[in-house]
């Protein structure tokens, strides 16, 4: 008797074990166990899923946040104040933070004579229809977008010259620290890219 069992249960694994019943009934509660399985698990790594996709997306340009190049050579180290010279413009990102494209940030040191002075930051994304400006601003120290020819102002807000955009760039407050890296030193003064 003894025997005749152990030669029925020979080769079960543990789940035949727990599930001494008939063999098509077994069958069907190993799969409802699996299914049940799954369904827990998907439970906790959607909600996972979802919370690490909003972090991601919070990543905004905050005060503190370190400018690094966007592109070229330079591409993620730091911008040196000194590095920009009057009139020219440079892409920068907020360290770390360089996985959301809104974070992108134009730089101008502005031309003396052009109605203002310094190192200035502002949205690189334009408030039309949302394509980045051009880095480099034109000869007349204007930022430019490529897409639809809108043209900004970096000495005065960067008000609109000439649409389409039909509002400044948002503004971003920096700071230039002891060793000469620019710093953001709050957030953009508005919504960035178009409404
Ligand atoms: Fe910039 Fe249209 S997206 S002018």
């Amino acid at each position: 008797m003894a025997t005749d069992e152990a030669e029925a249960t020979a080769g079960w694994t543990t789940e035949d074990q727990i599930l001494d019943v008939h063999p098509s009934r077994r069958r069907l509660l190993k799969w409802l166990i699996r299914l049940g399985v799954g369904a827990f698990a998907i439970a906790f790594a959607v909600p996972a899923l979802a919370i690490r996709t909003l972090q991601q997306e919070r990543k905004t340009v905050a005060a503190g946040d370190v400018l690094v190049y966007a592109t070229g050579e330079r591409a993620g180290q730091p911008v040196i104040a000194d590095q920009l010279q009057a009139g020219q413009g440079a892409q920068a990102f907020p360290q770390g933070k360089e996985e959301n494209q809104d974070n992108l940030v134009e730089l101008v040191r502005i031309a003396p004579g052009s109605g203002g002075e310094g190192l200035v930051a502002y949205s690189a994304i334009c408030t039309h229809l949302g394509c980045s400006v051009i880095a480099q601003p034109n000869a007349e120290g204007h930022i430019v977008c490529p897409c639809h020819g809108s043209m900004f102002d970096p000495a005065n807000g960067a008000r609109v010259l000439h649409g389409p955009a039909g509002r400044p760039l948002p503004s971003l407050p920096i700071t230039v620290d002891s060793s000469g890296e620019v710093t953001a030193d709050g957030t953009f003064s508005g919504p960035v890219g178009p409404d």
